[in-house]
């Protein structure tokens, strides 16, 4: 901090000292060409590196692989570029943690080795067999195509697992008969039947039909294609990346995967390449037939599929936390700016924040929610209670860093009278909808919501909106969420979408709405409704590269007051997230 507020102050003396001069340049080209030129210092500063999502020091990561506890520590493996920022040579990135908050990152776990790999090494996940953790993981093969692999521990005694060795008998799982070579890939964490069979299942595409394949095998080892696939689909692409776990339908409580008894249903989640977005489904498992059926309002049409996350998330992976009974979740957050800044700062992408996730009530969507050790990180909180926003209002919160915060705020709703009507053709598109309106519109209820990485100063104006607006159509009202990125950043060869979700909650019956935001300097993550809707959106503002600190602010932009019930931010501590050389969690096993 000491560093920046120094930079900021020679910025200053420069840009007076240049004011002095005749016929000088504004302000922004003054001050960022000048950022540029302290090259070293941007890079120590780093204003995109966030301060608790799970990003390794350096290079490039996607999918989040095989994560477990075992032995009194979470492992998370990843996608990674062992040689670079940018996507290649993928190998398995590998960290440890006791909380999941902080993390030791260890040595690449599984890298392009061998015939059935060498041309990467690429998602899967870790089933416990007789207690004992295996690696199911596809790899790209001498001859380009998919094949499946298993990997075991190496050494007995080492609870990092630092080391594994790939079988003997790899590839276990060939891209045979109908299954497309190019598109056959991610076994799911594998779950054991009541016939004494393990079951495991992969993504694949056969003559242009999405289907996720099972897979049985008494030994894990030899491996027999099910006549029919856990599920398909005819209208929607690939389906990669899948993920198969059971939901209690009377408790928030996580289950192992191999459970199926009870009262409990089944998600299975997928990632579609066509759309680059992961969806779920909720339904029931049937073992004898080995297959998945959705509940009966599913219609093979995805844009009717509710979404993990409606902003900017894909290939999500959860596991079953067992020494804290919750099911937890992880998803791959990418850069949404040019290349040639990534490749700069040395980096790219990041994970959401973990989360715990459930069925709701309903049974019928999820449910997501920061783990509750987040809490570790909370320092300084502000807070507002029945706080009234008027029509046009836009109120400051101020007091705390808000580039690093946790906030949450229950809105409520006087009256539902004002609700502009809805008009149908919005339903398959929110995002749509959410890049036609802007959150300066005045409209009947809401716009009304946060503004966040704000920056006031004149000519260098930047806000990221999120936000809510509320329709009536003939028999309900119907709650719109938006991210607009719009104006959040004035870099150069930024992505600035708006992405907007119906929000799954009934409006009409208690009035109130909720909204929870983690920012976290380049990545804001939203919970809307309890984390009945996410959306994780990447900002870039520019402001932050000369120092500048950003704004937070609640708004109310539309005719009728909104009401903030409840308003509490912190200001989040750094978390020590994968720190070049810091071996705080070996030193304490070894
Ligand atoms: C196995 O791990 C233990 C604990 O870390 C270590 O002391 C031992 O040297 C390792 N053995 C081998 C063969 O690497
Ligand atoms: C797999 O099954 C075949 C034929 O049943 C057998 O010959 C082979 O040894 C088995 N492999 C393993 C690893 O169990
Ligand atoms: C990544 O970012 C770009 C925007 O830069 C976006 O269009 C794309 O869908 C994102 N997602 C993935 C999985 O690549
Ligand atoms: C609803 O939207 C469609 C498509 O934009 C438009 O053609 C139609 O006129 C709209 N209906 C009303 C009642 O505004």
């Amino acid at each position: 901090m000491a560093r920046v507020i120094i930079l900021h102050a020679i910025l200053i003396q420069i840009i007076i000292l240049l004011s002095k001069i005749e016929a000088r340049p504004s302000l922004l080209t003054l001050t960022y060409p000048q950022i540029e030129e302290l090259g070293s210092e941007l890079k120590e500063i780093d204003p995109d590196r966030t301060a608790f999502h799970f990003q390794p020091s350096k290079n490039w990561l996607n999918d989040p692989n095989g994560p477990m506890y075992y032995k009194g520590l979470f492992h998370l493996f990843y996608q990674y570029n062992p040689d670079g920022p940018l996507w290649g040579n993928m190998a398995w990135g590998h960290s440890v943690s006791t909380d999941l908050v902080n993390w030791e990152a260890l040595d690449v776990a599984l890298d392009r080795t061998d015939p059935f790999d060498i041309n990467g090494v690429f998602s899967g996940s870790v089933t416990f067999v007789a207690g004992e953790p295996v690696i199911l993981y596809t790899g790209i093969d001498d001859q380009q195509r998919n094949v499946q692999n298993i990997a075991f521990r190496k050494n007995g005694s080492d609870p990092l697992l630092r080391e594994w060795s790939k079988s003997g008998y790899n590839p276990i799982m060939l891209p045979v008969g109908d299954i497309d070579p190019d598109n056959f890939r991610d076994p799911t964490t594998g779950w054991f039947g009541q016939d004494g069979h393990w079951r495991t299942a992969i993504g694949a595409n056969l003559e242009g039909r999405a289907e996720i394949l099972l897979y049985k095998s008494q030994n894990f080892k030899n491996w027999t294609r099910n006549e029919f696939p856990l599920h398909k689909s005819q209208s929607s692409g690939m389906w990669e990346c899948p993920d198969f776990f059971p939901v209690s339908l009377s408790s928030k409580d996580g289950l192992d995967p191999s459970v199926n008894t009870g009262n409990i249903k089944h998600v299975l989640k997928v990632s579609l390449m066509k759309t680059l977005q992961d969806y779920y489904l909720v339904g029931k498992y049937d073992e004898k037939k080995d297959v998945f059926v959705p509940d009966e309002w599913y219609k093979d049409d995805y844009r009717t599929w509710p979404m993990i996350d409606y902003g900017h998330v894909y290939a999500s992976k959860s596991f079953f936390d067992s020494k804290n009974n919750r099911r937890i979740f992880w998803s791959w957050v990418n850069e949404s700016d040019s290349e040639a800044d990534d490749v700069k700062r040395g980096w790219s992408g990041m994970q959401t924040f973990p989360r715990a996730i459930w069925l709701d009530t309903d049974g019928k969507q999820l449910i997501q929610w920061p783990i509750e050790d987040i809490k570790l990180l909370r320092k300084q909180q502000i807070q507002l209670r029945d706080f009234g926003l008027q029509s046009g209002v836009k109120h400051e919160i101020s007091g705390i860093l808000t580039s690093q915060a946790d906030v949450e705020v229950e809105f409520e709703l006087p009256s539902l009278e004002g609700a502009e009507s809805f008009n149908n053709s919005f339903l398959l598109d929110p995002s749509k909808l959410c890049d036609e309106i802007t959150p300066s519109d005045e409209g009947g209820i809401g716009p009304f919501g946060l503004f966040v990485l704000t920056s006031d100063v004149e000519g260098q104006e930047e806000y990221t909106a999120i936000y809510f607006r509320i329709y009536k159509s003939s028999d309900r009202y119907m709650t719109l969420m938006c991210s607009d990125l719009k104006s959040s950043s004035r870099r150069e060869g930024v992505y600035k979408p708006a992405h907007g979700a119906f929000v799954g909650v009934d409006i009409s019956k208690d009035k109130r709405i909720s909204l929870r935001t983690l920012i976290d300097h380049s990545v804001v993550e939203s919970f809307v409704g309890g984390g009945r809707t996410c959306m994780t959106m990447r900002v870039y503002p520019k402001h932050v590269l000369t120092g500048q600190t950003s704004g937070l602010y609640v708004f109310n932009h539309g005719s009728q007051e909104v009401k903030i019930r409840e308003l509490n931010a912190w200001e989040m501590a750094k978390a020590r997230v994968n720190i070049e050389n810091d071996d705080f969690i070996s030193r304490a096993y070894i």
